[in-house]
């Protein structure tokens, strides 16, 4: 009974089942497709964290262009960067899974792993103060007043966390 009931809401008994088996794979490997971003992050979290970084470091290039006067403030280009430090600081602490403490040219410490919490704390913050940046900045001056909170983001973070470059 069970199994009738079943190929008959598959549509086995009738004609065309090839074409709604089809149909239903079809929407499969959409599903997969859209969950391969995800993915990917999980498969090399350390390209992933390395690659927002990166976008970080443009980001926060662009902002010091302007702070040191070889841009004109563009209040557009700010917020922009402030959205990238946002999206970082929400994705980043998942990309620090215990299989990734080493390889792939990381330069993340040892010690990310050991005071995770910290770690974990002092993206947060990142993340309140990009968005604060994005409420208060205005005009040049209050662009310097933000970066100078932004940039001890940064740099406190990579003090510890970071190997340091030789
Ligand atoms: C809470 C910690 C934390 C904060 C905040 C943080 N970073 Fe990082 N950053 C790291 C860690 C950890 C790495 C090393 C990642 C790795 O190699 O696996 C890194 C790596 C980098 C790199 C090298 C990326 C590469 O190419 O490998 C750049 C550039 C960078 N950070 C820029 C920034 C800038 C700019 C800011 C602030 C606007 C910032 N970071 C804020 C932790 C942080």
């Amino acid at each position: 009974m069970e199994l009738v009931f079943v190929c008959y809401r598959f549509g086995w008994n009738q004609k065309g089942t090839f074409m709604k088996l089809m149909r239903i794979a079809v929407a499969a490997v959409a599903l997969v497709a859209l969950g391969a971003t995800a993915v990917v992050a999980q498969q090399d979290p350390i390209a992933a964290r390395k690659a927002m970084m990166k976008a970080n470091g443009q980001a926060a290039g662009a902002l010091a262009k302007m702070v040191k006067g070889e841009a004109a403030f563009d209040l557009a280009t700010a917020k922009k960067s402030f959205a990238t430090f946002e999206d970082a600081a929400a994705k980043m602490p998942a990309l620090f899974p215990d299989n990734s403490k080493s390889g792939g040219e990381t330069a993340a410490t040892p010690k990310v792993w050991e005071d995770m919490a910290d770690f974990k704390a002092k993206f947060v913050k990142f993340g309140e103060d990009a968005k604060a940046a994005d409420a208060s900045v205005k005009d040049l001056d209050s662009l310097k007043a933000a970066m100078g909170t932004l940039g001890k983001d940064c740099g406190g973070c990579h003090e510890l966390y970071r190997v340091k470059k030789s």
